[in-house]
């Protein structure tokens, strides 16, 4: 019985060897950026109203033209299967069964067609751009079918994260001694990896024919990390993907109308889980202000330290129509696999049900401003 996200975390601690855990749970430099994700949730308070019937309350919430069972997806994560094999697999289907959307990472290690064949509706590609314009060119045909294609401009230079630099994580895993001793008193997830192999690149290691090797394909995929991605490279992506595009990785509110104004079909406001710019400013303290400055319509997903159903409800709250998760999905199935995402998704529910009946709100859309308080007084969204 799992009973909330935290219990699947330590419980994920014990079942997975340091070096996945750590690559996992980290953030950039020395987690201040972590921490501030979940002090801008804990300082966000909810400002209840009483006595309206809220007999039946619907969570599910509608986003690119459709509806989905509750107001949130699964965020990509690239070396999924580190944290456990077959885990990109398992939380796509558990998404899937549940409803909800799930995007794949460019440094996913299942390969795209592999995942829509598991989830033809309801799985999103999310795109890192290639130094090599072949590259993307090729990763976008062989999303089309995904209705919605992420770019992620959050990662201009590689972020330094010291748990994975202590710990030596590569690809191929090249086990010190510690590691080894490590890896040794996990032997349910040492069997789970001598089964499946060790993870791979699944979309980028057909780029890389001559990496006959995970080290020279590890080599090869640092070598295409650019930071060349500009405006002019949005509006060349708006032109050549027809379907939904959004922009991952934006803070600043002129950021997020100039990406709307480049036809972005919206935007995720999110500081990558506190792993690229340790100092950076929460995602949900700049939720607000960007709702005020793009208007009540432009679609806003937001992530970065979401970690309960009322957190989920805090982001819709403070302007968001759609959040996502990274970190609490792969806790759950480091715990306990498919079936621990499963129950994830059935707390995350009822804890949504819970607050908003608490809140006096039946449907999701609204949750407005008038509902939160911060330390700094009233959160003004200016939602219709
Ligand atoms: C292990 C891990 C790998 C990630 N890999 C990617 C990735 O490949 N592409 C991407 O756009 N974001 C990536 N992210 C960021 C997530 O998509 C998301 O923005 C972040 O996890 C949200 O914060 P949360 O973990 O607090 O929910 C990764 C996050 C984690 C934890």
């Amino acid at each position: 019985m799992l009973l909330s996200l935290e219990h699947m975390r330590r419980r994920a601690r014990r079942r997975i060897p340091r070096v996945a855990f750590d690559y996992l749970d980290g953030g950039a430099g020395d987690e201040a950026g972590v921490r501030e994700n979940r002090a801008a949730f804990d300082r966000l308070r909810f400002l209840p109203r009483a006595l309206r019937n809220v007999d039946a309350v619907d969570p599910s919430a509608t986003l690119f033209g459709r509806r989905w069972a509750l107001p949130f997806g699964i965020a990509p994560i690239g070396l999924g299967n580190l944290v456990w094999p077959g885990a990109d697999a398992m939380v796509c289907r558990a998404a899937r069964d549940a409803g909800l959307p799930y995007t794949l990472s460019t440094a996913g290690t299942t390969a795209i067609e592999t995942i829509r064949g598991l989830a033809p509706e309801t799985s999103w590609f999310q795109l890192y751009v290639a130094r090599e314009q072949t590259i993307a060119e090729d990763l976008i045909a062989r999303a089309e079918g995904c209705e919605v294609l992420f770019v992620t401009v959050d990662v201009p230079a590689p972020a330094r994260r010291p748990r994975d630099i202590a710990n030596g994580l590569s690809l191929p895993l090249k086990p010190s001694l510690r590691m080894a001793a490590d890896i040794a008193c996990h032997p349910r997830w040492t069997a789970a990896m001598l089964r499946a192999g060790q993870p791979r690149f699944a979309n980028i290691e057909r780029y890389a024919p001559g990496a006959t090797n995970a080290q020279a394909l590890a080599a090869f995929m640092a070598s295409q990390s650019s930071g060349r991605v500009d405006w002019a490279y949005l509006d060349w992506l708006r032109g050549r993907w027809l379907g939904r595009l959004v922009v991952k990785g934006l803070l600043a509110p002129e950021d997020v109308c100039r990406a709307r104004d480049a036809g972005a079909d919206a935007v995720v406001v999110s500081n990558h889980g506190g792993r690229q710019l340790e100092a950076s400013v929460a995602s949900l303290t700049m939720l607000p202000e960007i709702r005020r400055a793009v208007g009540p319509d432009f679609p806003l997903l937001l992530d970065s330290g979401v970690r309960s159903g009322a957190d989920v409800v805090k982001a819709l709250v403070a302007g968001a129509d759609f959040v996502l998760i990274g970190r609490a999905a792969m806790y759950a199935v480091a715990a306990a696999g498919e079936a621990g995402v499963r129950d994830l998704v059935r707390l995350f529910e009822a804890e949504i049900r819970s607050v908003m009946a608490q809140l006096g709100v039946t449907r999701t859309q609204d949750l407005d401003a008038g509902l939160a308080y911060s330390d700094f007084g009233a959160v003004s969204s200016s939602r219709p």
